[in-house]
Order: structure tokens, then C-alpha cells, then sequence
């Protein structure tokens, strides 16, 4: 029952109730903002420092001059696909950073990927499909298959990735049960949370497995302007010649998460039904217009810096976790990205661990909600360094650390201090 009062120089001048009727299935509320926490390496903020205000401010300025009225029309006389000269600027990007050749015309600009995320799941999945997924995944993508009554069946990743063998097994297993898998989910350049870039080999092996089965893959490649040396194999996508393949990214992560702009490639045959499911009559048309006058300019130089920036801040996690944990806490040095998965010793609950700090203003993502083998995750968390300062690092870390202590009585010795 809600109450509504329409309140007028501190007088209830009218005072109605009436219910909603909602719709069934819904998800749960969403809980109110509160603001961001003192410490805080959740979500998959970015490094404020580095977004290029300056610059933007002047390709905004450039590009409304020159173009500005076309914000009369719906899609910016560019057509229901996106902004063109953002989707040619992405042509040439993915060209040079992915190997895939595609033309303008096989890319969807979305709001965000997680908008792409929506599209290809609606375009493929019912309720009751399975679909495989890298064990330690992006918890926005198994909440999404997990509200769509789908299956993900997790498999194991190692430090080169997903396990190709393991896939080889689960195929055949699935196979033998008269079951087709969906797609493959992968995030196979810089994996979150794992940070693991998947070799160029067992790219191959990976699509010529998904061939022999009718599987097709679906690539996130979210982070994968995020390497430190720059180095990556191609796109799956590229590899195969974009059929069989849908090929999402997004500028979160390169250039800003608030901006919402993400895009899907495909196959003119399958981008022409998502395209159908697209309903909303186009992205944010300032945001493409902006993205695209500064990315061609700025983009490669932007990025170089912004990698520079990041590893500094992994550096500064790095040696706060050796000083705070010690050998309590275990991971490996992610080859990009801006999240590290770590685990901690077995009798530690990262589900627990992350409620207790979050009642001390300290945000961790426990590892259960990145993970389809709760067991396996229980005593693992992601921490994301992009956002907070290198000394916010240093003191959340430590903080975490005493937290950790006190529940669950590791790390045993806190900077080298036995605490009391
Ligand atoms: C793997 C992966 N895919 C997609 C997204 C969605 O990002 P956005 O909608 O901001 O592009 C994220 C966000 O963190 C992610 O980690």
C-alpha cells in the first residue's frame, strides 16, 4: 500500500492510496544509493584522473558545430545502427587492435555492452537452454542467464585462459545427453575477474571445437584496450571470419563507464535481428557524437597513458597486499584490466568477509557472485584498483586486512605485526 501526500507550504493539501498491480517474476527492489563507500574496489569504475576532460570538451564543441542540427533526427541521419563515423572509427580500431575486417554495416552501437549482453541473450535463449561459460565469469552475465531460467554450465580457466580441453569434455558430455549448448560465453582478452588473456592457439582449437558441435561462441571483449604491453592474439571473430561468432565491446573501460557506449558486431544476417530487438530508437546520439571526433584523434595515445595509470595502480595493490597479507593472499599478476582476483586462506568467507567490511565503508566483490562453483569461489574475492587512489589503496588494504583478522584470524601477521 502507498501512501501519496501532496504537501503544500507544510499542509497535507491531498492524501491518496492506491496499489500497484505488478507484473510477475519481477527481480527483487533495487536498493537505494547511498553513495560510494570510503574504500571502495567494487564495480568496474574507472581512473578519474584519466578521463580526458579537456579533450572531450573540445571534440564536443567541434562536433556539435558542424553537425549539431542533425540532433533533429532520430539516429543522426546515420540510420537506426549508430552514429557512422563512430562505427567507421570502430571498423578501423578493431581492424588494427582485433584483426577483424568488418565493415560499418556489421556494427550496432548499443547503450553500453550490457545492452548487447540483453540483445544476443534475447536473440538466442529461452528458458531452459544451457549455455557454457568460463567458471570464474562477470557476475552481470550469469544474473543475466540466471533471471532467463538458463543454464551455465562453468569451466575451468587456467592462467592461459579458458581450458579448451575441458570444453572438448563437456561437449561431448552434453552431446551424449541430447544437448546443444546456446553459445559459449568467453572473455578471452583480459578475462574478468581473472585478468587472463586465452592464447591464439587455443583461440583455434576453441572454434574449431564450437564448429564441430553447432556452437556458436559469443566474444566480450570488454577490457581488451586494457594490456599493459599491448600485446593480444586476434578477436575470436577475427579468427573466424566473423560466422559463428558475435564479437561485443564497449568504451566503459577505454574511455568511460558513465558514457554508456558499447557496440555488438555481426554478420549482416544476425545483426539484422538483433537490430530488430533493438527497440529504443538509438544510443544516446551526443555520447557517439562526442566519442567518435575525440577517439579519432586521441584514442591510441589516450589508452597508452591510461594503461600507464592503471599498472602504477596495481603496483601500489600489489605491494599493499604483500605488506598487509602476505602469503595469506594469493593471485597472479593480471596481463591487463582493471580487477584482481585473489584468493585468501580456505576458512575465510569472502561473502561474510565483504558484509562485515562493508559496515566499515570498505566495498570487496566476493568471489560466489563471480563464479558458477560457489565452493571454489567462497574464499576468493575482486578487488577493482582503477578508481581509488594509490594512498586509498594503501590504507583499504590494510583496513581490509584488520577486518579479515578479526573475523576469520588471517592474515595471522598484519605488516609484520602479530596483532593483539
Ligand atoms: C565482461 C563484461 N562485459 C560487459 C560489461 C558491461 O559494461 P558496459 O555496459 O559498461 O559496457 C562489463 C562491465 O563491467 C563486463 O565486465
Amino acid at each position: 500500500m502507498l501512501e501519496v501526500q501532496n504537501q503544500a507550504e507544510g499542509k497535507t493539501a491531498m492524501s491518496v492510496q492506491f496499489d500497484f498491480d505488478f507484473a510477475p517474476g519481477l527481480p527483487a527492489p533495487a536498493s537505494k544509493w547511498n553513495g560510494f563507500p570510503k574504500y571502495n574496489f567494487i564495480g568496474g569504475h574507472n581512473d578519474a584522473e584519466h578521463v580526458p576532460v579537456e579533450a572531450l570538451i573540445a571534440a564536443a564543441t567541434s562536433v556539435l558545430r558542424r553537425e549539431g542540427s542533425s540532433l533533429a533526427t532520430y539516429g543522426l541521419n546515420s540510420g537506426p545502427l549508430g552514429y557512422r563515423p563512430l562505427r567507421e572509427f570502430l571498423v578501423r580500431k578493431l581492424k588494427a587492435h582485433a584483426g577483424i575486417v568488418c565493415q560499418a554495416d556489421e556494427i550496432l552501437i548499443t547503450s553500453g555492452s550490457l545492452q548487447g549482453l540483453d540483445l544476443v541473450n534475447s536473440l538466442l535463449l529461452s528458458p531452459g537452454d544451457t549455455v557454457l561459460v568460463e567458471r570464474d565469469c562477470y557476475s552481470g552475465s550469469l544474473s543475466r542467464l540466471s533471471r532467463r531460467g538458463v543454464k551455465a554450465i562453468g569451466i575451468e580457466l587456467d592462467s592461459g585462459g579458458l581450458r579448451p580441453d575441458l570444453v572438448a569434455n563437456t561437449l561431448a558430455d552434453l552431446k551424449g545427453r541430447g544437448i546443444r549448448p546456446k553459445y559459449l560465453y568467453t572473455i578471452p582478452t583480459v578475462q574478468n575477474p581473472t585478468g587472463t588473456i586465452m592464447s591464439e592457439e587455443r583461440r583455434a582449437e576453441l572454434l574449431q571445437l564450437t564448429r564441430a558441435y553447432g556452437v556458436p561462441i559469443f566474444e566480450d571483449e570488454c577490457y581488451s584496450d586494457l594490456i599493459w604491453d599491448g600485446q593480444r592474439p586476434p578477436a575470436l571473430y577475427a579468427l573466424g571470419g566473423g560466422a559463428g561468432v558475435i564479437h561485443i565491446g564497449s568504451f566503459s573501460k577505454s574511455i568511460s563507464p558513465a558514457l554508456r557506449v558499447g557496440y555488438i558486431v555481426a554478420n549482416w544476417d544476425v545483426l539484422s535481428r538483433i537490430l530488430a530487438l533493438k527497440t529504443d530508437a538509438g544510443s544516446g546520439a551526443l555520447e557517439q557524437m562526442v566519442l567518435a571526433e575525440y577517439c579519432t584523434a586521441h584514442f591510441s595515445e589516450h589508452v597508452h597513458n591510461l594503461n600507464r595509470g592503471l599498472r602504477g595502480k596495481l603496483d601500489a595493490l600489489i605491494a599493499a597486499l604483500a605488506e598487509q597479507f602476505g602469503t595469506a593472499a594469493e593471485f597472479e599478476d593480471p596481463k591487463g584490466g582493471i580487477f584482481l582476483w585473489l584468493k585468501l586462506p580456505d576458512g575465510v568467507d569472502t561473502q561474510k568477509l565483504a558484509q562485515a567490511a562493508l559496515a566499515e565503508g570498505l566495498a570487496i566483490n566476493p568471489g560466489p557472485e563471480w563464479s558458477t562453483d560457489k565452493d571454489h569461489a567462497r574464499a576468493r574475492l575482486r578487488l577493482c584498483f582503477a578508481n581509488p587512489g594509490k594512498e586509498t589503496i594503501r590504507q583499504g588494504v590494510a583496513a581490509l586486512a584488520q577486518i579479515c583478522h578479526r573475523e576469520f584470524g588471517v592474515p595471522t601477521r598484519i605488516a609484520n605485526i602479530t596483532p593483539g
